[in-house]
């Protein structure tokens, strides 16, 4: 056997001595959250398609009419022949939906993150970015090769103790922080830090992944990052900035420059879906409402946005929580680390607009027979 087997094995049974070996599963989603595993039907807590928009008819149509019209790809990266009318229209409207002058979409938010982070800072500058930041936000710091320190999840008290004691040695500073935090669900004190941040001229970028459209939006950050792949159910990832900032990563992200631009379909769809939720603002708030209701049931803290953890600690038990949960109907995926950190293994629960009050509350009591102490 060669090395690189040997080692790829190797890693794979430790792996699974932990019961942290990730495997895929087929899945075949039939709406906004039925979704069909092994030949049965499930009823899905575990998409971020918040507003059921993947499967609405007018985004389809939209995506439909511009794989028609434009092709299946972009051909070439976007400062090549990639740049199409459906990037420059959906640039155009979301910088107008986050009342910023401009916007770039990236390939997805993952490459927004990488590509924004280390377009801003490098050598020489310093980067605070919150312990429980998306993997995205602590790649792009890391590519950056800017000084990296985590503060503690939310902590003002810890952010301006590192603002104070580190800021004066960087050239520029940068803190990274999510409007809703995706595995927890819980929200950053953002007008907290923007005042600190102002306080130290460092530039705060917010990633709001798991914000917009479902959520108050609130203040608004200079760097307003966020994901074509959740509310918005189709894929690719934006920044929304101020005119310069953008021009500057249009000449400086690497993630951006040397990739090929998004699918048009792709595109297109999430203007098309950008529309429904500036439309029907009693579809945004659903999932929110949802995700209280269970709470709620539960006695468990209020939701603060449609994600809801169920922690339980150890791996092993939030698999067999999620297998019985499986077992009734509902698919809530178990999440493990590193994804979170070691010991808080957990269910995480995502609401979607899509969602029937009878599936929520069927949830709810499933949850709360196979979890004594979690009781409706
Ligand atoms: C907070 C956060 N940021 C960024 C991303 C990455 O976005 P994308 O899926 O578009 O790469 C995700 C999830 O995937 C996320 O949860």
């Amino acid at each position: 056997m060669s090395s690189l087997d040997a080692f790829a094995l190797d890693t794979l049974v430790q792996l699974d001595a932990a019961s942290l070996r990730r495997r895929l599963a087929a899945t075949e989603r039939r709406n906004g959250v039925m979704t069909r595993r092994a030949g049965r039907d499930l009823v899905s807590f575990s998409c971020n398609d918040y507003l059921g928009l993947s499967h609405d008819p007018r985004v389809i149509a939209a995506a439909t009419e511009a794989l028609a019209r434009y092709g299946t790809g972009a051909g070439a990266s976007r400062l090549v022949t990639g740049n199409h009318p459906p990037l420059i229209a959906l640039e155009k409207r979301l910088a107008a939906h986050k009342g910023k002058e401009a916007a770039l979409v990236f390939g997805s938010g993952y490459l927004a993150n990488l590509g924004i982070v280390s377009g801003l800072v490098g050598a020489g500058d310093l980067i605070l970015v919150d312990a429980l930041g998306h993997s995205c936000l602590f790649a792009g710091a890391k590519l950056s090769g800017a000084e990296t320190m985590r503060f503690r999840h939310n902590s003002l008290a810890h952010l301006a103790t590192l603002l104070d004691k580190h800021r004066g040695k960087a050239q520029r500073a940068m803190i990274l922080t999510e409007r809703v935090f995706s595995m927890d669900g819980d929200r950053a004190p953002l007008d907290a830090i923007l005042a600190l941040a102002e306080a130290h001229d460092a530039w705060v970028l917010v990633d709001d992944a798991h914000g917009l459209g479902v959520i108050e939006p609130g203040t608004r950050a200079p760097l307003e990052m966020g994901t074509l792949s959740k509310t918005l159910g189709s894929y690719g990832g934006y920044l929304c900035a101020s005119r310069p900032v953008i021009d500057l990563l249009t000449c400086r992200a690497r993630s951006f420059i040397y990739t090929t631009g998004l699918p048009p379909a792709s595109a297109a769809a999430a203007l098309a879906a950008l529309d429904i939720v500036e439309a029907e603002p009693e579809r945004a708030a659903r999932p929110l409402a949802l995700a209280r209701r269970f709470t709620a049931r539960l006695g468990l803290p209020e939701a603060q946005s449609p994600i809801v953890p169920i922690v339980v600690g150890e791996v092993e038990t939030a698999l067999a929580l999620s297998a019985a949960l499986e077992a009734r109907g509902f698919l809530v995926v178990a999440i493990r680390p590193p994804t979170v950190p070691p010991g808080t293994a957990r269910l995480r629960i995502a609401f979607s607009a899509a969602h029937g009050e009878a599936q929520v509350d069927g949830l709810a009591e499933a949850v709360a027979d196979l979890r004594p102490g979690v009781t409706p």
